[in-house]
């Protein structure tokens, strides 16, 4: 038989060897996904962190969570077969048998800690240039800007004048900000590639992370709020929209209607409904207390990367690849067959480069276009003609914010620097690297 050559590569291939359990591989990966969310440094709960393996072993209130010397005793186990109760994790369902048969052999095997020193250091973040900025939000009282720095976020005073705090979290990046409409929450989206998908939940006030959740091994993209604050929505690489609590960042469910990554949601105004759009081209309507795909609201053109919404009508602006901005009714109105393309209101100039973010101004008259042109292109919401550009950028643009006063727009991409313009002639107010570079000049002070 050829398994008995006793080679290596051929023992493997047969299945002979079986190594051990691998903390990192295997068993970090389970906990990273169904545990995380509230066993991490930012919430502990039990006093449990789970995202180490220090933090594992040294257990949470009731003692160490598994125990080498009698694995049987490991509460770990027995909180996740259900023998101690609460079962975790906490609220949801049971782990499949295979997982959590893994960690047990894992634990039989000696526990033994083999995982990689962390590529993410959690000491101060210090940057030697500006990072790229993928994302930036005015709050709802025109006082703040949230902009996104590598592993935080930072509140900058609305005017530049300085930084007020540093949301310091566990992702890597940043690629989404949203603000609850009465600014007491903060939605962070983002994540580390190739590791792990994060929603923040942030007290802006007083600077507290409250929660967070998990989604995926990769980062999750175009993380909105619905208006009554109570939903929040993020697309993801493996095609789905998950969509959470924010008020216990549990996941409600995942939506699995596109064919490639979703790339940006938004609700509609009464909460009940979102649009996520992505690289499938589609735009899709979604029934948001159901987690049902309802329709799709486009005619498939371009891969989609932007959506926004009217301040207070279910009208939506998508953008992405073919560089039309596209407005469009989110519904179909009943007498309306699929197919016909009544729902498209108007479309805006063809731009100089695909889109990558799109903002409507808060008394709805206006539209800000950006993307991998260098400039953001404002238009007249109603008749669509352009009413400025606004140049400056030296490269793509990712994050667009109008001021909750409609006066000003804050952008900020590629090359590193928040620009503020007046939205009326695109006047350009100031331009910031809004974070602090060793040896530089302090955060807000550029010009
Ligand atoms: C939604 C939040 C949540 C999730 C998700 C969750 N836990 Fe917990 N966990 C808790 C809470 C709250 C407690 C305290 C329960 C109690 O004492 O009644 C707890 C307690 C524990 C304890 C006991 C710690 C101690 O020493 O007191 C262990 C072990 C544990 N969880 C493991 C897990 C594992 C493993 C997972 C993932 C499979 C998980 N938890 C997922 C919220 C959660």
């Amino acid at each position: 038989m050829q398994c008995r050559i006793a080679a290596i590569a051929v023992f493997a291939a047969c299945g002979v060897v079986s190594a051990e359990v691998s903390f990192e591989r295997e068993v970090k990966p389970v906990l990273q996904k169904h545990c995380a969310g509230c066993h991490q440094p930012g919430s502990k709960a039990s006093g449990l962190d789970l995202t180490t393996y220090d933090g594992f072993r040294a257990g949470g209130k009731r003692g160490t969570a598994f125990n080498v010397n009698a694995p049987a005793e490991s509460i770990v186990i027995k909180y996740m077969t259900g023998e101690l109760k609460p079962s975790m994790p906490l609220g949801g369902t049971l782990l499949p048998t295979a997982d959590v048969d893994r960690i047990r052999l894992w634990i039989q095997e000696g526990a033994k800690n083999d995982s990689r020193p962390e590529e993410v250091s959690t000491g101060p973040i210090a940057y030697k240039q500006p990072p790229v900025i993928t994302a930036l939000k005015f709050s709802p009282d025109g006082k703040t800007l949230a902009v996104s720095g590598n592993r935080e976020v930072l509140l900058h005073n609305a005017d530049g004048s300085g930084v007020t705090k540093r949301l310091q979290g566990k992702a890597e990046r940043i690629l989404s900000i949203a603000y609850s409409p009465d600014g007491s929450l903060l939605l962070a989206g983002g994540g580390t590639p190739a590791r792990f998908g994060e929603l923040q939940f942030w007290d802006p006030r007083s600077g507290k992370l409250l929660r967070t959740a998990e989604a995926t091994n990769d980062t999750v993209f175009g993380a909105s709020l619905s208006p009554d604050g109570k939903k929040a929505a993020a697309g993801a690489a493996d095609n789905s929209v998950y969509v959470f609590d924010t008020s216990t960042a549990k996941q409600l469910y995942k939506v699995t209607s596109h064919e490639n990554w979703v790339l940006a949601t938004v609700f509609g105004v009464n909460s009940k409904r979102f649009v996520s759009v992505g690289r499938d081209r589609a735009a899709k309507l979604v029934d948001a207390e159901a987690g049902q795909f309802l329709e799709n609201v486009n005619q498939m053109r371009g891969e989609l990367a932007a959506v926004a919404r009217h301040p207070n009508k279910d009208v939506i602006v998508v953008g992405g690849e073919d560089r039309i901005p596209y407005v469009y009714m989110m519904d179909r109105p009943r007498n309306l067959k699929v197919g016909e393309e009544l729902t498209l209101i108007r479309k805006l100039d063809a731009q100089n480069g695909p889109i990558f973010a799109l903002e409507w101004s808060p008394d709805g008259s206006r539209i800000a276009v950006a993307g991998a042109a260098s400039a953001v292109n404002i238009y007249d919401a109603e008749s669509g003609s352009k009413v400025a550009a606004c140049s400056g950028h030296t490269a793509g643009i990712y994050a667009l914010s109008f001021s909750p006063d409609g006066q000003r727009l804050a952008t900020g991409g590629f090359d590193g620097k928040v620009r503020f313009y007046r939205t009326s002639d695109c006047s350009l107010e100031k331009a910031m690297v809004p974070v602090p570079i060793e040896g530089g000049a302090p955060a807000g002070g550029m010009r």
